[in-house]
């Protein structure tokens, strides 16, 4: 990624003992023995913490989806984040995040469908229907972490939208905010905002492609993606997009924003994949976040028996 400094996916293996202690102690500070020794010895919370909405429980029902590997803790799913709108580090998404408004929230939906408008949340997400998946979220970055997440298949959403035989990509945009988010300025930015994402139609009709709106029974933390994000099990990390607010059916590959910042290390498909090194590391295994050690990376994430199908006859060495 763009980053000239440090990259973020530069961990090494002592790093890995502070951010568990940085995690310990967030979750401690969060909780009401936190709020007392805070009250005791004077320090103030971070700026954001005091204005942190609440987040409201999700009626769910529970599905099949589930890897039955261990959860990642809660505290690690909403504290060690991608979020470049809100910073390159880490913990900078759980920090500057509160100062996204998910509520009232819209999308815009455009290009080939007989059905095109801006859509509320309330209009789009059918509350009633939600569903819980666990599915493995892999990061390019080779972390991996299992994730609860509640929401609807993108393809209930799709058809909604009654897309035309033209309509051969789904692309998505991220909000892009000065106001709402510090990354997005305007005279230096890490990536092209708005952040944007792009699936072939039929791999955004598979049964695995899920729009999310709350994880762990709660509605989505802000720096999750609030109030709805993409989420694409087989594909690494950055292709599900978050915080949506457009959704354009188009005839031609979309530009995606990583393979716009770096097409020789960053694809369209982005498939997780094994065999195919990104060209500065490895993609053969992957630390999996809470956990010592190194697994395997399986080829598309373990999601092969459901998605393989799509790629049969393509060379996903050049389409990486
Ligand atoms: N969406 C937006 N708008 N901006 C981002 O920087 N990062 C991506 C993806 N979606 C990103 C984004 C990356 S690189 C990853 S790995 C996942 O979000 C991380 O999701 P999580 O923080 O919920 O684990």
């Amino acid at each position: 990624m763009m980053i000239k400094s440090r990259k973020p996916w530069q961990i090494s293996e002592n790093e890995v003992t502070p951010e568990q202690l940085y995690l310990n102690r967030r979750a401690f500070i969060g909780g009401s023995a936190g709020a007392a020794l805070l009250g005791v010895t004077g320090l103030s919370l971070p700026a954001g913490a005091a204005t942190e909405r609440v987040l409201n429980p999700l009626a769910f029902s529970k599905t099949a989806y589930d890897p039955k590997e261990a959860l990642t803790p809660y505290e690690a799913v909403t504290a060690y984040n991608n979020y470049y709108e809100f910073g390159t580090g880490k913990s900078d998404p759980a920090e500057n995040a509160w100062r996204l408004q998910p509520k009232p929230w819209s999308v815009k939906v455009d290009g080939h469908v007989g059905r095109p408008g801006i859509y509320d949340f309330e209009d789009l997400i059918d509350m009633k229907a939600l569903e819980e998946r666990i599915y493995r979220l892999r990061c390019v970055e080779a972390w991996s972490m299992v994730i609860p997440w509640i929401g609807v298949p993108l393809s209930l959403l799709i058809k909604k939208f009654e897309p035309t035989a033209d309509a051969k990509y789904v692309a998505f945009e991220t909000l892009a905010d000065k106001k709402q988010m510090p990354e997005v300025k305007g005279w230096f930015n890490v990536l092209d905002w708005p952040y944007r994402e792009g699936l072939r139609m039929d791999e955004a009709m598979n049964e695995l492609a899920f729009i999310a709106v709350g994880l762990y029974g709660k509605e989505l933390p802000n720096q999750n993606g609030a109030p709805l994000r993409l989420v694409v099990p087989w594909k690494y990390g950055f292709k599900s997009i978050k915080s949506i607010v457009r959704i354009s059916f188009v005839e031609d590959q979309p530009k995606t924003s990583w393979k716009k910042s770096a097409p020789s290390e960053y694809g369209f498909y982005s498939n997780v994949n094994p065999n195919v090194d990104h060209p500065r590391w490895s993609q053969k295994q992957e630390r999996r976040i809470g956990e010592f050690g190194r697994r395997e990376t399986l080829m598309f994430n373990g999601y092969e028996d459901a998605v393989a199908h799509l790629y049969q006859g393509m060379d996903l060495r050049k389409n990486y």
